[in-house]
């Protein structure tokens, strides 16, 4: 059993939702007999004692707001807590990106879920659409704009994209929780749908439209990748947009997805293949969208995906057989043999270098 600090909150706009994933996480990291502590990051950044922090996993507060302090000394309270395992329960940017990441990284701290790459290669979806493809894996067609291209020249940077039909969807490439995202009918709309895009992020996605269903699967593993049965998002809205996710409650989740079994089982190894594509390892979620019968696509690659008791992640594994408890046990223990492996490819550098001045 070991000390593990989960770490929730944060800067992005899911810092409500992490608050609430990590009371799931801990409850399942307790029962499955670990020593937990909080570790609250406020909105700003800040990182929290663990008074403050226990307060929001008790469900006294269900935010951390803005903390007056300078950020680094804040950071004791993660240094200090003397864990042996960090798992991030904090979605989005600062958080699923790849910095909390590398963060533990140089504090050569054991941590949960994808390393550096993988999670800012996922966080991309231009990049990350990219690599897909470069293994041959299906995405929507897809153009982009960068800031620089279009600031420069508005009409050139439009004309520069593919010729997509209509509907297309406009996104931030770095984002989440749908903030951005825009469904476009008609060409006239594209400009302030971009410009839009380009307030979150420095490059717009733009994407066809697909008229279809939305399915989702897990992923859990270190060298080998397994694959959870395979759940649909029924969305209340006319796309799973931000009121969709959050205020609405009307979005409905189907576990199991009502499918063919082959094609369940063509998209339970597409969720393998894609995570191994970006170098995955430890946990995700990837989401797909169905057209027609047959027509599969990747959406996209969630490494730190929702994990409240009710959020899809968990709840595939449930159906899987394997309990709250016992995934998270399950990625705690991959945690510490990814840092083991890392430490030793560290040390064959050393030893090659000592051999080599002989
Ligand atoms: N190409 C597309 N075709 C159809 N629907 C899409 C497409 N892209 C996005 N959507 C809709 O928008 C939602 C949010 O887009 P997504 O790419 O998942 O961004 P986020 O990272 O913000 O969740 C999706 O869940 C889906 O409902
Ligand atoms: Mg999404």
């Amino acid at each position: 059993m070991a000390r593990v600090g989960v770490a929730f909150g944060g800067r992005s706009v899911e810092h409500q939702v992490s608050i609430r994933s990590a009371r799931t996480v801990i409850g399942a990291l307790q029962a499955a007999g670990h020593e937990v502590v909080p570790l609250g990051i406020a909105q700003n950044g800040r990182w929290l004692d663990q008074a403050v922090s226990q307060r929001a996993v008790d469900g006294d507060i269900d935010s951390l707001g803005v903390v007056e302090e300078p950020l680094a000394p804040t950071l004791e309270n993660l240094l200090d807590s003397s864990i042996e395992v960090l798992f991030p329960v904090v979605h989005g940017t600062w958080g699923e990106d790849g910095t909390l990441q590398g963060l533990c990284e140089m504090l050569d701290l054991p941590y949960v879920g994808a390393g550096v790459g993988a999670s800012s290669l996922a966080m991309d979806k231009v990049l990350c659409k990219r690599q897909l493809e470069s293994y041959g894996l299906p995405v929507v067609e897809y153009g982009s704009v960068s800031r620089s291209s279009f600031e420069a020249d508005p009409e050139r940077a439009l004309k520069e994209l593919p010729e997509l039909p209509f509907p297309v969807f406009v996104k931030p490439s770095v984002g989440g929780s749908s903030v951005g995202v825009r469904k476009i009918a008609g060409p006239e709309e594209l400009p302030a749908a971009i410009a839009f895009a380009l307030g979150f992020d420095n490059t717009a996605l733009v994407e066809r439209g697909v008229s279809g269903r939305e399915l989702e699967c897990s992923v859990l593993g270190d060298q080998q990748l397994q694959a959870s049965a395979v759940g649909e998002i029924l969305p209340g809205n006319p796309f799973y947009d931000y009121e969709d996710k959050y205020l609405l409650d009307a979005a409905e989740l189907k576990i199991p997805a009502d499918l063919p079994s082959g094609l369940a089982e063509r998209i339970r190894s597409l969720a393998v293949e894609s995570f191994a594509a970006v170098g995955g390892h430890g946990m995700a979620r990837v989401d797909f969208l169905l057209e027609g019968e047959t027509g599969i696509f990747i959406n996209e690659i969630n490494t730190l995906p929702g994990f409240t008791s009710i959020s899809m992640y968990p709840k595939l594994w449930e159906e899987a057989g394997l309990s709250l408890p016992e995934l998270v046990d399950r990625l705690v223990e991959i945690a510490i043999s990814v840092h083991r492996r890392r430490r030793s490819l560290d040390q064959g550098i050393k030893d090659w270098l000592a051999h080599l001045e002989g």
